[in-house]
């Protein structure tokens, strides 16, 4: 568990949602990520609107600021998939507990699964609610209603 114990909107075990099946596969896929600087291998997992299962890892870089975390992967991958929404996703460190998206990810996610994607909490936590981890985002909106005509 990262987060606080009970989220408003966030169900326990009324979502339908195989979150040990999520978190297996980003504990999967942290086996593979590239992390010889930090040592943290970081799995990302997300269901898509589509049903299906994307993955990604982190991608560690001499440069340190280069590096890619696991949620940039699994972004990647879900719209070079097709780009249907998350609805769920669970970030592991391999260890099978839920690692917190860093605030950069949050965005990243926002994005591509909207303030109501569910976040994984860990075994037996009630999942988060993506808008109650990055509350007041900024998003296209104010792109779109701010801009200068020009
Ligand atoms: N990391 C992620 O992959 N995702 C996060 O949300 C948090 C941090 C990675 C980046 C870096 O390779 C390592 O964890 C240590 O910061």
């Amino acid at each position: 568990m990262f987060g606080p114990v009970s989220s408003p909107g966030a169900t326990r075990d009324l979502d339908g949602l195989d979150w040990t099946r999520l978190r297996e596969a980003a504990d999967a896929v942290a086996s593979r990520a590239y992390a010889p600087y930090s040592g943290l291998r970081v799995g990302a997992a997300g269901l898509g609107r589509d049903g299906q299962v994307y993955t990604g890892c982190n991608v560690e870089n001499a440069s340190f600021g280069v590096t890619l975390c696991a949620e940039c992967g699994l972004v990647s991958a879900l719209v070079a998939g097709g780009g249907q929404p998350l609805v769920a996703v669970s970030v592991t460190a391999g260890d099978g507990l839920a690692l917190a998206p860093c605030g950069r990810c949050r965005q990243l996610l926002l994005e591509h699964g909207g303030p109501e994607l569910l976040v994984d909490n860990g075994p037996g936590e009630v999942p988060l609610r993506l808008a109650d981890l990055l509350p007041g985002a900024f998003t296209g909106e104010e792109i779109a209603e701010r801009r200068s005509e020009r």
